[in-house]
């Protein structure tokens, strides 16, 4: 299928609470040096956790790979124990932080508001943020896939509004799809992306038109083909595949 307008692709690695300095060093390396072969035409961002930020920005100064974190505070500064600022992101050189993602939403009981307030302090500090969104199992199985998708979507836009909203990127993960090695299939993922360009393209032709839109969810070097062969699939947000060189790199292959 032909993607019709041309959104470049993204892959990124988000790579949760795992890794050490000598694991990230490694891992970096094989990749960098992997990448250095092929001439990616994919976008390709890494997000460590932030404690490792310097280390990897360091690392990375000389490579196409971009980085950020997987999380921010809301606030810009202040009194905020274990916060850590956009401004502090950007001093890091960070391009992107992840916002809304699943575990944030579900065990650290962010809401769709707290998200909204994120995605405007990274936009405010200069980083483009990556909204994560996607519904339970219970919710899909209820048939309320795109109302939840929606109702966390139309959150950010009350605060950003659409300008906003253009600034960043959206990255769809089904929650049921999250580490647990079952998939959406092409088909389930293409039908929710589709659903969220139209929902958007009802506000903005432009907004809709350029806005990439990442799959997540169980993404491995198997799968990713025939879900980024999917006209409304730009990429993809991956977990555990993205801890491994190789994998990680034909998953970025398989985006171009
Ligand atoms: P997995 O690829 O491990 O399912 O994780 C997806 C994810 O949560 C990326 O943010």
């Amino acid at each position: 299928m032909n993607k019709e307008v041309s959104r470049r692709t993204i892959v990124a690695g988000n790579w949760k609470m795992h890794g050490s300095r000598v694991a990230n060093q490694e891992l970096l390396q094989s990749l960098t040096a992997l990448m250095t072969k092929d001439n990616l035409s994919t976008e390709v961002l890494v997000f460590p956790p932030s404690l490792y930020l310097d280390g990897v920005s360091k690392q990375l100064a000389d490579s196409d790979i971009g980085f950020g974190a997987q999380n921010l505070s809301e606030q810009a500064k202040g009194a905020f124990t274990g916060e850590v600022s956009a401004s502090m992101l950007k001093d890091l050189n960070c391009g992107h932080v992840l916002v809304g993602h699943s575990e944030r939403r579900s065990l650290y009981n962010e809401s769709s508001k707290l998200v909204a307030e994120k995605y405007k302090a990274a936009l405010e500090g200069g980083l483009i943020p990556v909204l994560c969104i996607g519904e339970t199992l219970a919710e899909r199985e209820a048939g309320q896939t795109m109302d939840i998708v929606f109702r966390q979507l139309d959150a950010v836009l009350d605060v950003v509004g659409t300008e906003g909203l253009s600034q960043g990127i959206v990255a769809y993960e089904p929650v049921w799809a999250i580490g647990t090695g079952m998939t959406a299939s092409p088909e389930q993922a293409q039908e929710v992306h589709h659903d969220i360009r139209s929902h958007l393209r009802e506000l903005d032709e432009a907004l809709a038109a350029n806005m990439q839109i990442l799959y997540g969810g169980s993404v491995n070097g198997q799968n990713a083909t025939q879900l980024f062969a999917m006209s409304d699939i730009d990429g993809g947000l991956i977990g555990g595949a993205s801890l491994k060189a190789d994998e990680f790199f034909q998953i970025c292959k398989a985006a171009g």
